[in-house]
């Protein structure tokens, strides 16, 4: 077989950005290699966001695109992944005869069967004549469908998944990049919260945790590998609780969900220790059994799902980081209920209070940073319920917030049950209000920091710099990701020689660098003359914060 050539653009969360990565690890063992520009490939494959219609539109126009180049070369295999071709199904193909291969996030495990055997169709296609059907799809489809959501067998589809995420190559590089410093690590498949807007439970099914050994001897390897930085992922990352004792499978766990599960406030889970696993007990035995690693982080967390039994452990476990993404979504009681969040505000800013009471110690270098989610404009938004939500994020002093828009999805409850009432015009405002309010705070943030001293990590060349490397008339294209430590991407422009990058390089002697503290706080500072920024990615260097923006604070460093 020659070495087909895969081009892999990813959209949406980080939950999507590692299953791109996994499903590329597979892809490569597999023989196939990968390649930054669509044009190159014999294989196109979008793996995809359903979150909100905006993100949904993004890979209609890519596929729409494909069109003329499907018609010049029929060989080409499409292929759209993740939670779009699950929410889709079928239908995805109908309205774009372009695509051969569906495949939602819970089928990954399928898709090299699916790939090779849309290779075959597409091949025998091509040798038949009329010219239409050599277009037409060669339709590989693994999808959940709707029949087995939120069954208690459910659990056992999570089994061939999990050699997915076992299948990970220890080698944590890139294809050509420099050693990866930073890695997702799953801990919970799907979420069984459904929050009346989203369409997260339907595309990737019920809440699966995976079991901790699996876990831990996952960050054990990429340590090994000299991964310095690991985020645990789940949609309600805090909500993790593994009972033990379930019959164990060749895959894996097979792990029924009892749905007893803590339910706020200062309660501690009453079966923590020997039968069951726990968010807090999970965190602490990482720490202890991977030493090595120097930082240990975890996204998204869910407010009503914090016990003082993981906020006491994050304190008492100095690599786990004090950065907390914990969205409100809403800052009214009222539309949190119509939301089905689960919580009301007040319960909310006691949250925030026991968090911070219990981890925020600025004094030690070491403050408390919490990031939030809204949704503006959802039906029914008033006046008030805007200005309540202004108020939270206000009281709720977060470093950042992330704000959208409304969007009604097909098939959730709020696109049944409510009418999308609030005028696009009202939205809009609205978001730039609340954005307005969080750079406000964030400023304000900022400049508490000048003058304080952190351990930061390197993660690579500043935005900035990165731009002015590759030069004011070459725009990134999708799908690549431009690799920490100075590597010039080949989509720039058809790439630029080693010589031209050397030039480059001596031209500046000093790079601007951008890396993190352990609160997730955004530090740029200057590299000292004649040093490597390959050789800085993945170090953890103490600083001194001198001037500060919303958006980032600039150091030097202090030696
Ligand atoms: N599991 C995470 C969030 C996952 S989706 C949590 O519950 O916090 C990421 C964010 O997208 C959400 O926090 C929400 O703010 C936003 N979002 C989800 N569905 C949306 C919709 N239909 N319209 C607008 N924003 C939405
Ligand atoms: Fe969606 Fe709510 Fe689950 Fe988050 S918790 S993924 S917003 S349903
Ligand atoms: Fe989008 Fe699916 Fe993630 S809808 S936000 S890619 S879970």
């Amino acid at each position: 077989m020659s070495r087909r050539r895969v081009y892999l653009e990813t959209f949406g969360c980080q939950m999507n950005e590692l299953d791109s990565e996994l499903v590329a690890g597979q892809l490569r063992t597999l023989g196939y290699s990968f390649t930054p520009e669509a044009g190159d490939a014999d294989v196109v494959l979008y793996n995809t966001c359903s979150v909100r219609e905006h993100a949904e539109q993004k890979v209609w126009s890519r596929l729409g695109e494909l069109k003329e180049e499907k018609r010049r070369r029929p060989g080409l295999v499409v292929g759209v992944l993740g939670c779009l071709a699950e929410r889709e199904g079928e239908d995805l193909i109908r309205r774009m005869p372009v695509v051969d291969v569906l495949c939602g996030p819970g089928e990954l495990d399928k898709l090299p069967a699916l790939l090779d055997n849309a290779v075959r169709t597409r091949e025998s296609l091509m040798a038949d004549e009329p010219d239409d059907d050599r277009l037409r799809s060669a339709r590989q489809l693994a999808l959940q469908g709707n029949t087995s959501r939120r069954s208690a067998t459910l659990a056992a589809a999570g089994d061939s998944l999990e050699l997915l995420d076992l299948s990970r190559s220890t080698a944590a590089t890139g294809d050509d990049g420099p050693v990866r410093k930073s890695a997702y690590v799953r801990i919970t498949r799907g979420c069984n919260k459904f929050c009346t807007y989203c369409v997260v439970p339907f595309t990737r099914g019920a809440e699966v945790h995976r079991p901790p050994q699996h876990i831990i001897d996952e960050c054990k390897r990429l340590a090994d590998a000299g991964v310095v930085e690991i985020t645990l992922l789940g949609q309600t990352v805090n909500h993790y609780r593994f009972e033990h004792g379930a019959a164990v499978t060749v895959g894996g766990v097979v792990q029924p969900q009892k749905g007893r599960s803590y339910q706020g406030g200062h309660r501690r889970d009453p079966f923590a220790g020997e039968s069951v696993t726990t968010f807090a007990g999970l965190l602490a035995r990482i720490h202890e059994e991977v030493p090595h690693l120097a930082r240990l982080r975890f996204v998204t967390s869910y407010p009503r799902d914090f016990g003082d039994d993981v906020l006491e452990v994050i304190r008492d476990h100095p690599r786990i980081c004090r950065y907390l993404h914990v969205p409100a979504q809403s800052g009214s009681d009222r539309l949190l209920g119509l939301m089905n969040r689960g919580y009301s505000v007040g319960e909310y800013l006691e949250f925030l209070d026991r968090a911070r009471a219990h981890l925020d110690r600025p004094e030690e270098g070491r403050p408390l940073m919490i990031s939030g989610d809204f949704i503006v404009g959802f039906p029914t938004e008033s006046d008030e319920d805007f200005a309540a939500t202004v108020s939270l994020l206000e009281k709720a002093r977060y470093k950042n917030s992330f704000i959208f828009k409304y969007s009604p999805r097909p098939g959730t409850v709020a696109i049944g049950k409510f009418e999308d009432d609030v005028p696009e015009a009202v939205k809009r405002r609205r978001n730039n209000e609340l954005l307005a309010a969080q750079a406000a705070i964030s400023s304000a943030i900022g400049a508490e920091q000048v003058g304080r001293r952190f351990e930061v990590m390197v993660e690579g060349l500043s935005v900035r710099e990165q731009k002015r490397r590759r030069g004011p008339s070459c725009d990134t294209q999708g799908g690549v990701t431009l690799t920490v430590g100075g590597r010039v991407p080949s989509a720039c422009g058809g790439g630029v020689s080693h010589a031209e990058e050397d030039a480059v390089e001596s031209r500046e002697s000093t790079p601007q660098m951008s890396a993190r503290t352990d609160s997730d706080m955004i530090v740029l500072f200057d590299l000292p003359a004649g040093e490597s920024p390959d050789a800085w990615v993945g170090r953890l260097v103490p600083v001194r914060i001198t001037s500060a923006t919303a958006l980032s604070l600039h150091a030097t460093l202090d030696r």
